[in-house]
């Protein structure tokens, strides 16, 4: 039987370091195992089989790939693999596509004989993987196969892992690019407010704003976090402590939450306040917007994101081959392999997908140390 491979949904930096590292680690016990790839996301395992598929990969093809953003299998979202609301208009016609992509993926499953698909992505990918290993079952329930998730994602939203594979090569192009805002915001003494990506989650605009130095964070799961009111009460504390230009990083999530216009709101809700007019001498202080969005998740993968796709490609090839992590239980059906510190751990895929997206928590260490470093509404010192 042989292991599928794919990446699915948004590209993270360390995804092709994934890929070999699954390759290798399985070639590395059993040469003679077939290996194949599915190029473009799930779209690749539910197309004409030679025109997205990789048969009998072979060990270069995983040269040269390691230093590489992005990745080289390609990937993609997938509407037929969404789940439908009851009250789609369009309903009929979602779930009659659905069916036909799930029917073409496990008969396309089959005939390769993949035993084991090895899913490189998100919980959204996980979702669909998890529907298509249904109708596998219910179509050939004779043939063993099952689903092995490996987190990968610039969000860092996956229950059951500490890191996901992406998020420490985003964090340092954010950081890196909130420290080159700085020397422009500091020239000029402006306000910036900046979004990054980070899909429902806070955790990648969280980290940044701290590792940054950003004076003030709005995350969606803290909703005083993203009032203006409070923003601008922040501002002033610190316009009173002779801080005379400002960075706001705010995530996505929380534009997702009030619309497009909330950073637009915020940025005339600053220069049209009073007092932050009157401590500017009079006339309002110059806000400008910007979104790092794509460019969080370009470039090479940071030496933490590959060893994160070593560790876990690794831990992978040992559920395949073992049927679990080395001095472990076995483990039974769809899994995830994550980490917790410098471990992996496996989890239940259905869990995974139940939990996930992890959010930050008031009580999240992360967001007190936030709450610690950077401006508060009634600065105390
Ligand atoms: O999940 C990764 C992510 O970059 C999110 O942070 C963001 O919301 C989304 O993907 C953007 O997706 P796309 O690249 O499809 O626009």
């Amino acid at each position: 039987m042989s292991v599928g491979i794919l990446t699915s949904g948004g590209d993270a930096p360390g995804m092709n370091a994934a890929v070999r590292a699954v390759f290798r680690s399985i070639k590395m016990r059993e040469p003679a195992r077939e290996i194949v790839f599915f190029r473009g996301g799930f779209r690749g395992l539910a197309r004409k089989l030679d025109s997205s598929t990789e048969r009998n990969v072979q060990r270069q093809e995983t040269r040269g790939i390691i230093h590489r953003g992005g990745t080289f299998l390609g990937t993609g979202r997938v509407p037929e693999l969404k789940v439908t609301r009851e009250d789609a208009p369009d309903r009929v016609a979602r779930l009659a596509a659905q069916e036909s992509f799930l029917r073409v993926a496990a008969v396309n499953l089959f005939q390769m004989e993949v035993s084991d698909l090895v899913v490189i992505g998100g919980d959204g990918s996980f979702a669909g993987a998890r529907l298509i290993a249904r109708h596998f079952r219910e179509m050939f329930p004779d043939r063993p196969f099952r689903v092995l998730g490996l987190p990968g994602t610039i969000d860092n939203d996956i229950w059951g892992t500490d890191y996901s594979i992406g998020f420490d090569t985003a964090l340092n192009n954010v950081v890196d690019a909130i420290r080159k805002i700085r020397d422009t915001v500091e020239s000029h003494k402006r306000v910036i407010i900046l979004e990054v990506m980070g899909n429902t989650s806070g955790w990648l605009a969280l980290q940044s704003a701290i590792a940054g130095g950003a004076s003030v964070v709005a995350i969606p799961e803290v909703p005083a976090s993203h009032d203006h009111e409070h923003i601008v009460r922040r501002l002033i504390s610190g316009f009173e402590r002779d801080y005379r230009y400002f960075i706001i990083v705010y995530a996505e999530g929380v534009a997702k939450q009030h619309g497009e216009g909330w950073a637009q709101q915020l940025r005339r809700r600053i220069e049209s306040n009073a007092t932050l007019v009157r401590l500017h001498g009079g006339t309002p202080m110059e806000v400008r917007l910007n979104s790092i969005g794509h460019l969080a998740r370009g470039g090479s993968p940071s030496a933490l994101d590959n060893t994160l796709a070593g560790l876990l490609g690794t831990a992978a090839a040992d559920v395949i081959l073992d049927g679990r992590l080395p001095d472990d239980a076995p483990v039974d059906g769809d899994v995830m392999v994550g980490c917790a510190g410098p471990r992996p751990v496996v989890h239940s895929l259905d869990e995974v997908i139940a939990r996930s997206p992890r959010l930050v928590t008031e009580d999240s260490p992360l967001y007190r140390i936030a709450q610690n470093l950077m401006l508060s509404a009634d600065q105390p010192f």
